[in-house]
Protein backbone atom coordinates (compact mmCIF):
# COMPACT_ATOMS: atom_id res chain seq x y z
CA UNK A 1 0.00 0.00 0.00
CA UNK A 2 0.99 3.29 -1.15
CA UNK A 3 0.24 4.86 2.56
CA UNK A 4 2.58 2.37 4.42
CA UNK A 5 5.13 3.07 1.82
CA UNK A 6 5.15 6.53 3.00
CA UNK A 7 4.67 6.24 6.69
CA UNK A 8 8.08 3.90 6.18
CA UNK A 9 9.95 6.26 4.37
CA UNK A 10 9.00 9.04 6.44
CA UNK A 11 10.71 7.88 9.55
CA UNK A 12 13.32 6.84 7.63
CA UNK A 13 13.96 10.43 6.91
CA UNK A 14 13.48 11.24 10.03
CA UNK A 15 15.72 9.09 11.21
CA UNK A 16 18.46 10.01 8.80
CA UNK A 17 21.39 12.40 9.88
CA UNK A 18 25.24 12.49 8.32
CA UNK A 19 28.03 14.82 8.77
CA UNK A 20 29.70 13.00 5.25
CA UNK A 21 28.76 15.03 2.13
CA UNK A 22 28.49 11.73 -0.19
CA UNK A 23 26.53 10.02 2.64
CA UNK A 24 24.00 13.09 1.84
CA UNK A 25 24.62 12.72 -1.73
CA UNK A 26 23.17 9.32 -1.48
CA UNK A 27 20.24 10.56 0.69
CA UNK A 28 19.39 12.87 -2.30
CA UNK A 29 19.63 10.28 -4.89
CA UNK A 30 17.86 7.70 -2.85
CA UNK A 31 14.48 9.66 -2.24
CA UNK A 32 14.72 13.19 -4.53
CA UNK A 33 16.57 12.06 -7.18
CA UNK A 34 15.55 11.07 -10.68
CA UNK A 35 15.30 7.79 -10.42
CA UNK A 36 14.57 8.11 -6.77
CA UNK A 37 11.67 6.68 -4.47
CA UNK A 38 9.67 9.92 -4.57
CA UNK A 39 9.75 9.81 -8.15
CA UNK A 40 8.26 6.22 -8.09
CA UNK A 41 5.89 6.84 -5.30
CA UNK A 42 4.38 9.98 -7.45
CA UNK A 43 3.83 7.14 -10.56
CA UNK A 44 2.12 5.03 -8.40
CA UNK A 45 -0.21 7.35 -7.02
CA UNK A 46 -1.31 8.18 -11.11
CA UNK A 47 -2.96 4.39 -10.34
CA UNK A 48 -4.66 4.63 -7.40
CA UNK A 49 -8.62 5.43 -6.68
CA UNK A 50 -10.11 9.23 -7.05
CA UNK A 51 -10.76 8.28 -3.25
CA UNK A 52 -7.51 7.65 -2.53
CA UNK A 53 -6.29 10.16 -4.59
CA UNK A 54 -8.34 13.03 -2.27
CA UNK A 55 -6.59 11.97 0.86
CA UNK A 56 -3.38 10.63 -0.13
CA UNK A 57 -2.49 13.85 -2.53
CA UNK A 58 -1.88 15.80 0.93
CA UNK A 59 0.16 13.27 2.33
CA UNK A 60 2.53 12.60 -0.41
CA UNK A 61 3.07 16.44 -1.16
CA UNK A 62 3.90 16.65 2.72
CA UNK A 63 6.42 13.66 2.70
CA UNK A 64 7.84 15.37 -1.06
CA UNK A 65 8.67 18.05 1.53
CA UNK A 66 9.97 16.51 4.42
CA UNK A 67 12.50 14.74 2.28
CA UNK A 68 13.72 17.90 0.58
CA UNK A 69 13.64 20.20 3.34
CA UNK A 70 15.59 17.29 5.48
CA UNK A 71 17.94 17.22 2.19
CA UNK A 72 18.70 21.03 2.43
CA UNK A 73 18.97 21.30 6.94
CA UNK A 74 21.42 18.70 6.59
CA UNK A 75 23.50 20.40 3.55
CA UNK A 76 23.24 23.83 5.05
CA UNK A 77 24.04 23.29 8.83
CA UNK A 78 25.74 19.72 9.37
CA UNK A 79 27.76 19.09 6.31
CA UNK A 80 31.20 20.54 6.82
CA UNK A 81 33.02 20.95 3.53
CA UNK A 82 36.12 21.43 5.42
CA UNK A 83 34.98 17.74 7.50
CA UNK A 84 34.79 15.92 4.17
CA UNK A 85 38.63 17.09 3.51
CA UNK A 86 40.09 16.20 6.25
CA UNK A 87 38.60 12.89 6.58
CA UNK A 88 40.08 12.23 3.17
CA UNK A 89 43.09 13.79 4.29
CA UNK A 90 46.69 12.41 4.40
CA UNK A 91 46.81 12.25 7.93
CA UNK A 92 50.77 11.59 7.69
CA UNK A 93 51.73 14.66 6.18
CA UNK A 94 53.18 17.41 8.29
CA UNK A 95 51.31 19.86 10.27
CA UNK A 96 50.84 23.79 9.03
CA UNK A 97 53.02 25.43 11.59
CA UNK A 98 52.20 28.77 13.11
CA UNK A 99 53.78 31.20 13.02
CA UNK A 100 55.13 33.08 16.68
CA UNK A 101 56.24 36.52 16.80
CA UNK A 102 60.30 37.79 16.94
CA UNK A 103 61.15 40.41 19.26
CA UNK A 104 62.69 43.62 17.93
CA UNK A 105 66.09 43.32 16.91
CA UNK A 106 66.32 46.66 19.81
CA UNK A 107 64.37 45.12 22.77
CA UNK A 108 67.07 41.93 22.31
CA UNK A 109 70.10 44.01 22.37
CA UNK A 110 67.92 46.60 25.32
CA UNK A 111 67.66 43.13 27.31
CA UNK A 112 70.86 42.26 27.06
CA UNK A 113 72.30 45.04 28.32
CA UNK A 114 70.09 45.12 31.21
CA UNK A 115 71.54 41.84 31.89
CA UNK A 116 74.64 42.32 31.70
CA UNK A 117 74.59 45.47 34.50
CA UNK A 118 72.20 43.49 36.55
CA UNK A 119 74.95 41.02 36.95
CA UNK A 120 77.15 43.92 38.59
CA UNK A 121 74.28 44.85 40.52
CA UNK A 122 72.76 47.78 38.55
CA UNK A 123 69.37 48.26 38.71
CA UNK A 124 66.44 49.44 36.06
CA UNK A 125 65.38 53.01 36.45
CA UNK A 126 62.86 54.89 34.28
CA UNK A 127 61.43 58.67 34.02
CA UNK A 128 59.32 60.32 32.07
CA UNK A 129 59.88 61.10 28.06
CA UNK A 130 58.08 64.67 28.49
CA UNK A 131 60.80 66.58 30.83
CA UNK A 132 61.43 69.84 31.97
CA UNK A 133 64.13 72.30 31.27
CA UNK A 134 65.76 71.74 34.76
CA UNK A 135 65.87 67.56 34.25
CA UNK A 136 66.95 67.48 31.02
CA UNK A 137 69.30 70.32 31.10
CA UNK A 138 70.00 72.66 34.28
CA UNK A 139 70.53 69.95 36.62
CA UNK A 140 72.79 68.44 34.59
CA UNK A 141 75.10 71.55 34.50
CA UNK A 142 74.32 73.30 31.11
CA UNK A 143 75.30 76.19 30.72
CA UNK A 144 72.19 78.64 29.81
CA UNK A 145 73.20 79.70 26.14
CA UNK A 146 74.70 75.90 25.37
CA UNK A 147 74.04 74.46 21.99
CA UNK A 148 72.49 71.25 23.03
CA UNK A 149 69.06 73.28 24.36
CA UNK A 150 68.88 74.98 21.05
CA UNK A 151 65.43 74.85 19.03
CA UNK A 152 67.50 72.63 16.34
CA UNK A 153 68.27 69.58 18.60
CA UNK A 154 65.44 69.67 21.16
CA UNK A 155 61.85 69.52 20.42
CA UNK A 156 60.31 72.01 22.29
CA UNK A 157 56.68 71.66 23.78
CA UNK A 158 55.80 74.48 26.09
CA UNK A 159 57.36 77.72 27.30
CA UNK A 160 57.73 78.36 30.70
CA UNK A 161 56.72 76.59 33.72
CA UNK A 162 58.56 76.17 37.41
CA UNK A 163 61.01 74.19 36.29
CA UNK A 164 61.13 75.61 32.39
CA UNK A 165 60.17 75.08 29.22
CA UNK A 166 58.78 71.68 28.82
CA UNK A 167 60.46 69.66 26.01
CA UNK A 168 60.75 65.83 25.13
CA UNK A 169 63.91 64.30 26.40
CA UNK A 170 67.10 64.14 24.44
CA UNK A 171 68.63 62.11 26.39
CA UNK A 172 67.83 59.70 29.75
CA UNK A 173 70.59 61.59 32.03
CA UNK A 174 66.98 62.84 33.13
CA UNK A 175 66.46 60.35 34.72
CA UNK A 176 69.69 60.19 36.66
CA UNK A 177 68.74 63.78 38.17
CA UNK A 178 65.33 62.24 39.33
CA UNK A 179 67.17 59.77 40.86
CA UNK A 180 69.16 61.37 43.12
CA UNK A 181 66.77 64.21 43.49
CA UNK A 182 65.01 61.40 45.21
CA UNK A 183 67.35 59.85 47.62
CA UNK A 184 70.61 59.53 48.29
CA UNK A 185 73.71 57.52 47.73
CA UNK A 186 74.61 54.48 46.99
CA UNK A 187 73.02 54.55 43.45
CA UNK A 188 73.82 51.85 41.12
CA UNK A 189 71.53 51.75 38.19
CA UNK A 190 70.82 51.88 34.51
CA UNK A 191 68.51 54.35 32.13
CA UNK A 192 67.09 52.47 29.34
CA UNK A 193 64.29 54.23 27.24
CA UNK A 194 63.45 56.45 24.26
CA UNK A 195 64.62 60.24 23.51
CA UNK A 196 64.13 62.48 21.19
CA UNK A 197 66.25 65.02 19.08
CA UNK A 198 65.40 67.12 16.13
CA UNK A 199 67.46 65.83 13.40
CA UNK A 200 65.90 65.08 9.38
CA UNK A 201 65.44 61.58 9.09
CA UNK A 202 67.80 59.53 6.95
CA UNK A 203 69.74 56.86 7.08
CA UNK A 204 72.16 57.44 9.54
CA UNK A 205 69.87 60.02 12.01
CA UNK A 206 66.31 59.85 13.30
CA UNK A 207 64.10 62.01 15.29
CA UNK A 208 63.89 59.26 17.97
CA UNK A 209 66.28 56.99 19.33
CA UNK A 210 67.14 54.49 22.42
CA UNK A 211 69.61 54.64 24.92
CA UNK A 212 70.89 53.00 28.17
CA UNK A 213 72.32 55.44 30.24
CA UNK A 214 74.14 54.38 33.95
CA UNK A 215 75.04 56.01 36.94
CA UNK A 216 77.18 54.67 39.61
CA UNK A 217 77.49 56.66 42.76
CA UNK A 218 79.17 55.86 46.49
CA UNK A 219 81.93 57.06 48.67
CA UNK A 220 85.50 56.76 46.49
CA UNK A 221 84.62 56.10 43.03
CA UNK A 222 87.14 56.68 40.61
CA UNK A 223 87.77 56.30 36.99
CA UNK A 224 89.12 53.05 37.09
CA UNK A 225 85.57 52.30 38.14
CA UNK A 226 84.21 53.75 35.45
CA UNK A 227 87.06 51.69 33.03
CA UNK A 228 87.33 48.32 34.80
CA UNK A 229 82.99 48.39 34.42
CA UNK A 230 82.50 49.44 31.25
CA UNK A 231 85.69 47.23 30.28
CA UNK A 232 83.96 44.25 31.83
CA UNK A 233 80.25 44.95 29.76
CA UNK A 234 82.19 44.97 26.73
CA UNK A 235 84.19 41.73 27.18
CA UNK A 236 80.45 40.12 28.20
CA UNK A 237 78.48 41.69 25.15
CA UNK A 238 81.27 41.74 22.47
CA UNK A 239 82.99 38.44 23.69
CA UNK A 240 86.60 38.25 25.22
CA UNK A 241 89.25 40.02 23.87
CA UNK A 242 87.35 43.07 22.66
CA UNK A 243 89.52 46.07 22.88
CA UNK A 244 89.07 49.79 24.48
CA UNK A 245 90.65 53.04 24.70
CA UNK A 246 89.65 56.10 26.41
CA UNK A 247 89.57 59.34 24.16
CA UNK A 248 88.69 62.80 26.26
CA UNK A 249 85.75 64.26 25.57
CA UNK A 250 83.03 66.74 26.65
CA UNK A 251 79.99 66.62 28.64
CA UNK A 252 78.62 69.66 30.38
CA UNK A 253 77.58 67.14 33.32
CA UNK A 254 80.69 64.83 33.44
CA UNK A 255 84.30 66.24 34.84
CA UNK A 256 86.31 64.26 33.46
CA UNK A 257 84.34 63.61 29.96
CA UNK A 258 85.49 60.00 27.69
CA UNK A 259 84.23 58.89 24.78
CA UNK A 260 85.07 55.05 24.67
CA UNK A 261 85.67 53.31 21.88
CA UNK A 262 86.21 49.38 21.40
CA UNK A 263 88.02 47.76 18.40
CA UNK A 264 85.95 46.74 15.58
CA UNK A 265 83.40 43.76 15.99
CA UNK A 266 83.09 42.88 12.19
CA UNK A 267 86.81 43.39 11.12
CA UNK A 268 88.24 42.87 14.51
CA UNK A 269 90.45 45.76 13.98
CA UNK A 270 91.96 45.03 10.63
CA UNK A 271 90.24 47.94 9.00
CA UNK A 272 86.22 47.64 7.58
CA UNK A 273 83.58 50.05 6.06
CA UNK A 274 81.95 50.02 9.71
CA UNK A 275 85.00 51.54 11.42
CA UNK A 276 86.15 53.45 8.47
CA UNK A 277 89.46 51.67 8.32
CA UNK A 278 90.94 53.08 11.87
CA UNK A 279 89.87 49.62 13.35
CA UNK A 280 87.61 51.23 16.49
CA UNK A 281 84.11 52.17 16.90
CA UNK A 282 83.02 54.58 18.81
CA UNK A 283 80.27 53.31 21.49
CA UNK A 284 79.70 55.52 24.18
CA UNK A 285 79.70 58.31 26.66
CA UNK A 286 81.64 59.12 29.68
CA UNK A 287 82.94 60.26 32.96
CA UNK A 288 83.25 61.41 36.14
CA UNK A 289 79.73 62.52 37.63
CA UNK A 290 80.39 66.60 37.95
CA UNK A 291 80.31 67.96 41.06
CA UNK A 292 77.98 70.99 40.68
CA UNK A 293 75.89 68.37 39.91
CA UNK A 294 75.80 66.03 42.63
CA UNK A 295 75.11 69.68 44.76
CA UNK A 296 72.26 70.20 42.18
CA UNK A 297 70.57 67.51 43.56
CA UNK A 298 71.09 67.98 47.04
CA UNK A 299 74.25 65.39 46.96
CA UNK A 300 77.07 65.76 48.95
CA UNK A 301 79.97 66.17 46.35
CA UNK A 302 82.94 66.26 48.87
CA UNK A 303 81.38 62.62 50.31
CA UNK A 304 80.16 61.41 47.24
CA UNK A 305 81.81 60.48 43.36
CA UNK A 306 80.28 58.42 40.66
CA UNK A 307 80.74 58.06 37.27
CA UNK A 308 77.82 58.15 34.64
CA UNK A 309 77.86 56.84 31.20
CA UNK A 310 75.22 56.51 28.09
CA UNK A 311 74.87 54.40 24.80
CA UNK A 312 72.74 54.45 22.12
CA UNK A 313 70.72 51.11 21.71
CA UNK A 314 70.60 51.61 18.09
CA UNK A 315 74.58 51.56 17.71
CA UNK A 316 74.81 48.67 19.78
CA UNK A 317 72.56 47.05 17.51
CA UNK A 318 74.24 48.13 14.70
CA UNK A 319 77.59 46.68 15.92
CA UNK A 320 75.58 43.02 16.19
CA UNK A 321 73.48 42.74 13.44
CA UNK A 322 75.69 45.16 10.87
CA UNK A 323 71.97 47.02 10.31
CA UNK A 324 72.90 50.06 7.82
CA UNK A 325 69.83 52.20 8.02
CA UNK A 326 68.14 53.68 11.11
CA UNK A 327 65.06 53.76 9.77
CA UNK A 328 64.59 49.78 9.55
CA UNK A 329 64.25 49.90 13.12
CA UNK A 330 60.87 51.87 12.91
CA UNK A 331 59.09 50.56 10.09
CA UNK A 332 58.30 47.75 11.07
CA UNK A 333 58.79 45.68 8.24
CA UNK A 334 58.18 42.39 8.64
CA UNK A 335 60.96 40.87 6.55
CA UNK A 336 63.36 43.13 8.15
CA UNK A 337 62.05 41.88 11.87
CA UNK A 338 61.60 38.26 11.09
CA UNK A 339 65.42 37.67 10.90
CA UNK A 340 65.76 38.26 14.47
CA UNK A 341 63.98 35.74 15.38
CA UNK A 342 66.35 33.03 17.09
CA UNK A 343 68.86 35.57 18.12
CA UNK A 344 69.33 36.51 21.38
CA UNK A 345 66.23 34.93 22.80
N1 LIG B 1 73.87 62.04 27.97
C1 LIG B 1 74.89 61.86 26.99
C2 LIG B 1 74.27 61.84 25.61
O1 LIG B 1 73.08 61.70 25.49
C3 LIG B 1 75.64 60.57 27.18
C4 LIG B 1 76.44 60.56 28.45
C5 LIG B 1 75.85 60.11 29.62
C6 LIG B 1 77.75 61.02 28.47
C7 LIG B 1 76.59 60.10 30.78
C8 LIG B 1 78.46 60.99 29.64
C9 LIG B 1 77.91 60.54 30.79
O2 LIG B 1 74.95 61.99 24.62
Amino acid sequence: MLQDKITQYTEEINAFSTEKADELEQFRIKFLGTKGIIKDIFDEFKAVSPEEKRTLGKVLNEFKQLAEAKYQFLKENNVAEESVKVADADLTLPGEGFEIGARHPLALVRREIIEIFNKLGFVVAEGPEIEDDWHNFSALNFPEEHPARDMQDTFFIKKGGEKGDIALRTHTSSVQVRMMEAGQPPFRAIMPGRVYRNEAISARAHCFFHQVEGLYLDENVSFADLKQTLFYFVQELYGEGTKVRFRPSYFPFTEPSAEMDISCTICKGDGCNMCKYSGWVEILGCGMVDPNVLENCNIDSKKYSGFAFGMGIERIANLKFEIKDLRLFSENDVRFLKQYKTSLI
